[in-house]
């Protein structure tokens, strides 16, 4: 081996060592998973007391594997309804909330997904609940047991999600991506690497079926069969966060692909119709739901985001390939 390989592949193992260090300290401890589970517990007994008949589900960062500490906590009200008026549902709950002494209650009622938001007075807890958002539910679940084949999912994830919040490319409100969106970009780009070192579940025989609405979801749920899949694959979390970026940064093709978790590979813009702006959608990076798959979560992305985003994953690419001290400097707030 080269002097310089041998130097860079040193490097390379020192990274990794430092990412790992920052994986673990941002998994939620044993005390928070308490409180949060209290914190449910006590929502639970309030909804049952004030809208009897509906029930709550936990959905998002704190049940799909991918929720670092101090993350928020979304919740889902379901209603025995086709179609419930979300919108008195929101405003009823934030009467509620309010009288139940929560703090900073708000209801969102024209956001796409109309929620209500507020934050627990004793542990500091924010939390969105919005109305039979099932699907939601489901592909939280789909997150999840990808999460389970292979630790280095939820290492890269973890990663990724934690850059994207210092260099703040990570609100929908401001034209960038969601934390979904960037969980299945890194299940899609694990499904890629040779060997692979996850599969795609969505191509396996189903064990889990739900139908939501018109939309069926099913997919290969006994992911404990799977655990050695990624088996053949050594790569660490540093050989795949700085492969993660230089294929945002330089091989993605924005002009013609769109990326498919469902189909474990990837799709042309044409065959989505996704080439031309409709409304307020422009698909300049394109990433399919997994489930709603006319669904593009890069829709949200607009020309001046986008002129960001694709920086933003150019300098991550340039500093964990040439920085002296990338883990210090990839992280650096924005
Ligand atoms: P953090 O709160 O940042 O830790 O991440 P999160 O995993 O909770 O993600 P986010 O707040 O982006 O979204 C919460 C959940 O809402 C996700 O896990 C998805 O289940 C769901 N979700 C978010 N955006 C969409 C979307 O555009 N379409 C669909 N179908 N579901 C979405
Ligand atoms: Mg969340």
């Amino acid at each position: 081996m080269h002097r310089r390989d041998l130097l860079y592949r040193l490097d390379l193992q020192n990274f990794t060592r430092e990412l790992l260090s920052l994986y673990d300290e941002l998994i939620p401890t044993e005390e928070e998973e308490v409180r949060r589970r209290k914190f449910f517990s006590k929502l639970e007994s309030l909804f049952e007391r004030e809208l009897p008949g509906t029930r709550l589900f936990l959905f998002g960062s704190c049940v799909n594997a991918f929720g670092v500490c101090n993350s928020d906590i979304d919740v889902c009200l379901s209603v025995d309804e086709e179609e419930p008026n979300k919108i008195e549902l929101v405003v009823q709950m934030a009467t509620i909330l309010e009288s139940d002494a929560m703090l900073n209650v708000q209801a969102l009622t024209h956001a796409r997904v109309p929620i209500v938001k507020f934050t627990e007075p004793a542990t500091g807890i924010s939390c969105d609940i919005c109305v039979n958002n099932t699907l939601a539910v489901v592909n939280s679940k789909l997150l999840h047991d990808y999460a389970q084949i292979d630790v280095r999912l939820r290492q890269l994830a973890f990663m990724v999600k934690h850059w994207a919040k210092r260099r703040q490319v990570n609100d929908t409100y401001r034209g960038t991506l969601s934390s979904y969106a960037y969980v299945l970009m890194c299940i899609h780009f694990l499904q890629q690497r040779r060997p692979p070192i996850l599969p795609c579940l969505q191509e396996m025989r189903p064990t889990y079926e739900v139908k939501v609405g018109s939309i069926r979801c099913a997919y290969y749920d006994q992911v404990e069969t799977l655990r050695d899949f990624g088996a053949d694959n050594k790569e660490t979390l540093g050989e795949l966060l700085t492969a993660f970026f230089d294929y945002w940064a330089c091989q993605h093709d924005y002009n013609h692909s769109v990326i498919s978790v469902r189909t474990g590979g990837y799709l042309s813009k044409n065959e989505k119709e996704w080439t031309r702006r409709i409304g307020n959608e422009r698909h300049l990076i394109c990433i399919e739901d997994p489930f709603e798959v006319t669904h593009d979560l890069g829709r949200v992305v607009d020309k001046h985001s986008i002129k960001a985003l694709r920086a933003e994953f150019s300098r991550a690419a340039n500093v964990v390939a040439f920085d002296f001290n990338p883990w210090a400097t990839l992280f650096e707030p924005y």
